[in-house]
């Protein structure tokens, strides 16, 4: 038991210093070397792993040793008949499983803090050239001073913002200090172990999962404001397809599921990891009982859905049960290639989920072909509302959701970019500019994860990952181009 425990006490150090190691990105954190394949190469990535020496614990790592991924709990040992060391485990179970999920916390409130220091640097560089300009003003037509000053108070919500995500990395600090603590609580019980403690330590355990989810609230949302560059995960199946993993943010299910193709498949591939897919190793085949269309698929909540071979019809199909759990059309939908994306491949229909549930985009011939945004219930697959994003379904290459904000690609081929986006929240839309690099030419899946917060692309037979930068959108009381301008001029 001692042993076991030792070892926790190691893990736990070593997480704490990769959590303060901040350039680290998604790839790194699922086991995956992001060095082996810089942008503009089309190396596949193999993952390492690295079995402990004693009690089956194991670490996965990337290929340059640094632990960061996922920890095996040890096979029973001799004292696993004591209820006491039962306890014991669940509860390092527990603080694995927090650790692992406030690292990710760390990693992506460190990426939103650089972005917004960036930012901020800006900010002060304008305040300054304001600042001197206000003191020689015979040098600056009133025009180029109140250019200025409006450049300064778009600025402006960025301190807010700054602020509160401070808040944030102050508030995992405690998290992570927390953390720390109950792994000394562990070590010091260990000889004198009794229910009392162990309560006190699941009291401990369930505040620190608290402070961990409203942490993942406040860190959830955003606005998209850029792509990284693209990771190829691996190279197989054919041109067309898509990969997806478990959506549903609660879940820490890593699988991951491959449909290769648009026309007709029944083929369902699964993986136990992200690393038994880089590495094609390890899956299994499940046979759906009716053919798919396109490539919009979504696994939620222990569940794939799918639309029909020729119909509207979307399936809810059970991933432990084997069964169809589900079936209802989705009323008016064009299918069959009528409203299908740019690239064609029967992509009429794509369902997909945020952070909030189900959605399926789809468009009717009665809705002049734009592109229809739909809420569905996950269950009954019925719809509960739907929006008109007024974009032709057919000039879009790709469209993802991400907190209730849908942003559509103009194209599937070299240089496309996220050119519109609707808000389900407000009703309303804006035209963006935002690149991303198209490495493989060709896309015919585009997902935005909510969970690992990432987008899934099939490109041209290569699976790709990219990462995102979201700002946090701040909404102050006052309307900022007049508040903090006491304009002379005026
Ligand atoms: C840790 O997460 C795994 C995967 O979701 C789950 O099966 C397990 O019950 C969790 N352990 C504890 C103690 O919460
Ligand atoms: C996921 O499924 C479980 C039962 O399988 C259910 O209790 C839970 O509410 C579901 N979660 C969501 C977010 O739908
Ligand atoms: C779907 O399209 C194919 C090819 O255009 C056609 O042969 C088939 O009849 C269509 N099916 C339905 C149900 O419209
Ligand atoms: C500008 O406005 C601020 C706050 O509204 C006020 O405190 C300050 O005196 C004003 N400055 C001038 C030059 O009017």
């Amino acid at each position: 038991m001692s042993a076991a425990l030792l070892k926790l006490g190691a893990v736990l150090s070593t997480m704490v210093l990769i959590s303060n190691w901040m350039s680290q990105n998604l790839p790194a954190l699922v086991g995956l070397d992001q060095h082996t394949a810089a942008p503009g190469t089309s190396e596949k990535i193999i993952s390492v792993l690295y079995p402990g020496q004693d009690e089956g614990w194991q670490v996965y790592g990337s290929a340059q040793g640094r632990c960061v991924c996922s920890i095996k709990t040890p096979v029973p040992d001799a004292c696993a008949g004591d209820p006491r060391h039962t306890r014991l485990q669940q509860i390092s179970a527990h603080v694995l499983n927090v650790s692992e999920h406030m690292q990710l916390l760390t990693r992506r409130t460190a990426g939103d803090l650089q972005e917004l220091r960036s930012s901020e640097t800006i900010l002060d560089t304008l305040e300054k050239t304001l600042t001197s300009a206000q003191q020689n003003p015979q040098e600056l037509s009133d025009r180029s001073l109140q250019e200025l000053r409006w450049s300064v108070s778009q600025c402006r919500p960025l301190r807010v913002l700054l602020t509160r995500v401070r808040a944030d990395v102050a508030q995992l600090d405690s998290v992570r200090d927390e953390l720390q603590g109950i792994s000394v609580s562990l070590s010091l019980l260990q000889e004198r172990f009794t229910l009392q403690h162990y309560q006190q330590l699941q009291q401990r355990i369930s505040i620190l999962q608290q402070h961990l989810h409203s942490c993942s609230s406040h860190l959830g949302c955003g606005q998209l404001i850029s792509i990284s560059a693209p990771l190829t995960v691996r190279s197989s199946g054919s041109r067309f397809g898509s990969w997806m993993m478990e959506t549903s943010i609660e879940s820490s299910d890593n699988r991951v599921w491959v449909m290769d193709g648009y026309l007709k498949g029944r083929r369902v591939l699964e993986y136990p990891s992200l690393q038994d897919f880089a590495s094609g190793q390890n899956y299994i085949v499940h046979h759906l009982p009716h053919a798919w269309a396109g490539t919009g698929h979504v696994v939620f909540n222990g569940s794939l859905y799918y639309s029909k071979h020729q119909s509207s019809v979307l399936v809810r199909y059970g991933l432990a049960s084997g069964s169809v759990l589900q079936q209802r059309e989705l009323p008016d939908a064009g299918f069959n290639n009528t409203f299908p994306y740019s690239w064609g491949g029967a992509s009429d229909i794509d369902l997909m989920v945020d952070g909030s549930g189900l959605w399926a985009v789809h468009s009717s011939a009665g809705r002049g072909g734009t592109l229809l945004l739909s809420r569905l219930h996950p269950l009954s697959l019925q719809v509960l509302r739907s929006w008109d994003t007024g974009f032709p379904k057919r000039s879009a290459g790709e469209a993802f959701l991400i907190c209730g904000t849908l942003y559509i690609t103009d194209s599937h081929l070299p240089g496309a970019k996220v050119a519109f986006r609707f808000h389900t929240h407000t009703h309303t839309y804006q035209y963006t500019d935002i690149a991303f690099h198209n490495q493989y030419s060709h896309i015919s899946m585009l997902d935005y994860n909510p969970r690992t917060r990432a987008l899934y692309t099939w490109n041209n037979g290569q699976q790709v990952l990219y990462q995102l930068t979201l700002m946090h959108y701040i909404h102050t009381h006052t309307p900022l181009t007049h508040t903090h301008t006491n304009d002379t001029h005026a």
